[in-house]
């Protein structure tokens, strides 16, 4: 039952979408940004932070944001753009769209079975999905959802924990691990402990009244969860299972992050067969050393704003990475929320990207169906804006379609 591909599963969406097929409740939601209203509703005050927040002062957050805007369009006329069509092929499988879910850390807290639905609603989509080694949902249970879903690592600097990992994730059938580079320490995150948001989690009473007076979640995610499926661990940091949320152990399971550097990546590169890509950086110098290293591909990103304070948009260093990339796969995340942003991206180099927030509030707000439509709407936005352009596919975005408005 799970052998198909994806693409048997689930055509591409059609472009021109009855109304009458997007049921009723999802109607309102008519771009990625309008399913975070809901979602901020019903996550405890100390969740909704958690996702929407960013390290110190939010300034990469709204660099991410900022990076987009500075750019606009050169469209083209009269260039008959019927026949559109958006598949992206990435490390040899051809995707619906050139965009994916990124990883997102304890998102079955945030959602019920939060990982099972994002990568049910990716895989419903022909796109893929990245599954975070900080979930709460096993990865083999994750893979059998989604034979296209991938692995994203967050590894200590200990080749006695690297290597059984990355046999696990192999032996569950993953043919991509992402390593993320960017999380040498905890980041200062001021919102989560203001919010009482701390790891491991602990039940002070502002958190208790925050939970009970969100009372869709109590019941519908968390006490959901404990009924039929236990405490929730950490499941997939390492080869073993690790703790659970709740856990007082929690950091020390952490271990030496600050440790890890590109002699474990070249250690994975010799152990693991499949795609290799790099998450999390942004100079190019970084670029060319994960090219030398062995890596497929690498994901610009500033950690959607999450790590160092003021690091740029990964947009900003993209085309200088993007022309030197030689054969490496080059893909961004971080800021993205329209199908503009999409083709801004791509014009400037990318190959692919990830859209991670608003995914999430989606499936806070309606579970695999939001997440499907969210994921519609994108799909749908870019096909108008290839038309508007006046091209018919991905291949015929170019660097002229775009200008930048100021430096
Ligand atoms: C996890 O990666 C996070 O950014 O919280």
């Amino acid at each position: 039952m799970h052998d198909k591909t994806a693409t048997e599963k689930a055509p591409p969406p059609t472009v021109q979408r009855e109304a009458s097929a997007v049921p009723r409740n999802l109607r309102r939601y008519l771009s990625l940004d309008d399913f975070e209203t809901t979602a901020r509703r019903r996550l405890p005050k100390f969740l909704y932070g958690y996702i929407a927040g960013g390290a110190e002062t939010d300034a990469s957050v709204r660099d991410n944001r900022r990076a987009f805007e500075e750019y606009g369009f050169v469209p083209r006329v009269l260039n008959d753009v019927s026949g559109r069509e958006q598949t992206t092929t990435l490390f040899g499988k051809t995707y619906a769209a050139p965009f994916g879910i990124p990883p997102m850390g304890s998102s079955a807290l945030c959602a019920y079975r939060g990982d099972i639905v994002l990568t049910r609603a990716a895989a419903a989509m022909n796109l893929p999905m990245i599954l975070s080694a900080s979930s709460l949902i096993t990865l083999e249970d994750v893979r059998r959802e989604n034979p296209d879903a991938w692995y994203q690592a967050y590894l200590a600097g200990e080749t006695s924990r690297i290597e059984p990992l990355v046999d696990r994730v192999a032996a569950a059938g993953y043919d991509t691990f992402v390593v993320t580079a960017d999380v040498p320490v905890p980041p200062n995150r001021e919102n989560n402990i203001r919010n009482g948001f701390q790891v491991p989690l602990a039940i002070t009473p502002r958190v208790a009244w925050d939970t009970v007076s969100h009372p869709h979640w109590l019941f519908g995610v968390w006490a959901r969860t404990l009924m039929n499926h236990g405490m929730p661990h950490f499941e997939n940091m390492d080869a073993k299972r690790g703790p659970p949320v709740l856990a007082k152990n929690l950091m020390r399971n952490i271990g030496h992050r600050d440790q890890l550097a590109w002699k474990h990546l070249e250690l994975i590169r010799r152990r693991w067969n499949g795609k290799l890509v790099v998450k999390g950086l942004i100079s190019p110098a970084d670029a060319r050393i994960a090219r030398e290293s062995g890596a497929d591909g690498v994901i610009l990103s500033n950690h959607a704003g999450r790590q160092l304070d003021f690091a740029v948009s990964a947009l900003r260093t993209l085309p200088e990475i993007a022309a030197e990339a030689g054969g490496m796969t080059v893909m961004l995340d971080g800021g993205i929320r329209r199908g503009t942003d999409v083709i801004k991206a791509l014009a400037l180099g990318a190959k692919f990207v990830f859209v991670g927030r608003p995914l999430l509030y989606a499936a806070v707000a309606g579970g695999e169906a939001a997440v499907r439509r969210a994921l519609t709407l994108l799909m749908d936005e870019i096909n108008r804006d290839l038309a508007l352009l006046g091209i018919r596919s991905i291949g015929e975005i170019t660097p002229d379609l775009v200008r930048r408005f100021a430096s």
